[in-house]
């Protein structure tokens, strides 16, 4: 028979009152059923898991009625991605919370900056800075759908789908992407492998005892692929805007297919996080569709059919000109390999 468990018993695990689940109760975040001899609550093992879930965004502040959207529209077999939502909830406040964070210590800064006598311009400018990453960060979304071509993507990819033969040289790409990462990191270095997308290019790492690994994606679906491919690979949710992890966790960041879903303002922030999580002597690199600058970029449209451009102004092929500026920014060197007209892998440390 399923476990059953009194009020005052899950109130003691959780450290809570025996009033606060009466109070989620009435609220119908919770529900527990009523034994038929003695009409006494009881709670099973699936209600304390989304009790567990009710106090951790209750401590993110958030109001009963959002939490009520949450644990409601929830698939209940899928115990994976009802962790993965508080995981992504704790990701984003621990995200917002540092920009706020930056944003007052560079105003603070100004007040030692002797040199700096207009002090409310600088707190204008902070403000206004931070105000626009943020919108930049919260604003990103999934335009094609990922979830919905998980289950298909590997297929896609063997047949090569779409007018720009952009899978064609799949396997080269993943495999060049793979060797440029591992010169000179042995087999216990940290990798992160973002837009991870079915595993396909963190195979390659697992294959060869890089097992301190992990993939990162936007998509649950992709994940949920992944995950069945290779159960020995660790997958997280999130995204290039907002890596879930510490400052100075990897040794080498990976990613292919992925980095042209972000515009250039993405862009740039996506560069700040992932330079923010690689630790000081890391290297990057990224095999994706790039033009070298404005110019080729006209160039190799000559050569194209109307389908072919439409396809690829739907997304943001990257401007390699503009990537390494932005690097160049914080000092790294840059290098970039062209595999043909569409795809190049860059290298960053
Ligand atoms: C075309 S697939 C490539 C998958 C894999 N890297 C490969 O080479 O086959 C793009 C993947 O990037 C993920 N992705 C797109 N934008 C992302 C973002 N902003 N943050 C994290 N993942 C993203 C998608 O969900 C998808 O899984």
């Amino acid at each position: 028979m399923e476990k059953r468990y009194l009020i005052k018993e899950v109130a003691n695990k959780f450290c809570i009152s025996t009033n606060k689940l009466r109070f989620y109760e009435k609220k119908g975040l919770i529900k527990p059923k009523r034994d038929i001899e003695n009409n006494y609550r009881y709670y099973t093992e699936s209600d304390l898991i989304k009790l567990q879930a009710i106090l951790l965004y209750r401590l993110l502040n958030m109001s009963i009625n959002d939490i009520k959207n949450i644990i409601t529209d929830e698939n209940s077999s899928n115990m994976l991605d009802h962790f993965n939502k508080q995981w992504k909830a704790v990701n984003d406040e621990i995200h917002k919370m540092s920009l706020i964070r930056d944003s007052l210590e560079d105003i603070m800064d100004a007040f030692y900056d002797t040199e700096n006598i207009n002090i409310h311009k600088k707190i204008h400018s902070s403000i206004k800075n931070m105000g626009r990453i943020y919108e930049v960060k919260e604003n990103w979304q999934d335009r094609w759908d990922f979830n919905n071509w998980a289950k298909t993507y590997d297929k896609s990819v063997k047949m090569n789908t779409g007018s720009n033969n952009i899978y064609s040289k799949y396997e080269e790409i993943l495999d060049m992407v793979y060797n440029i990462a591992v010169k000179n990191i042995n087999e216990d270095g940290k990798i992160l492998d973002i837009g991870v997308g079915t595993g396909n290019l963190s195979k390659r790492f697992l294959e060869t005892n890089y097992n301190n690994i992990i993939g990162l994606d936007q998509s649950r679906e992709m994940l949920n692929v992944a995950k069945n491919k290779f159960p020995k690979l660790k997958l997280r949710l999130g995204e290039f805007l907002k890596i879930p992890f510490e400052n100075n966790t990897f040794d080498i960041i990976v990613s292919t297919y992925a980095f042209h879903h972000l515009n250039e303002d993405e862009k740039a922030i996506a560069i700040r996080e992932m330079l923010r999580v690689l630790k000081e002597n890391g290297k990057i690199v990224i095999g994706d569709l790039m033009f070298e600058n404005e110019q080729s970029k006209i160039e190799v449209y000559k050569n194209l059919s109307n389908e072919q451009i439409s396809e690829i102004e739907d997304e943001y092929y990257s401007n390699i000109e503009l990537l390494k500026k932005e690097f160049n920014k914080y000092n790294k060197k840059f290098n970039d390999y062209r595999i043909d007209s569409l795809i190049f892998i860059i290298e960053v440390e």
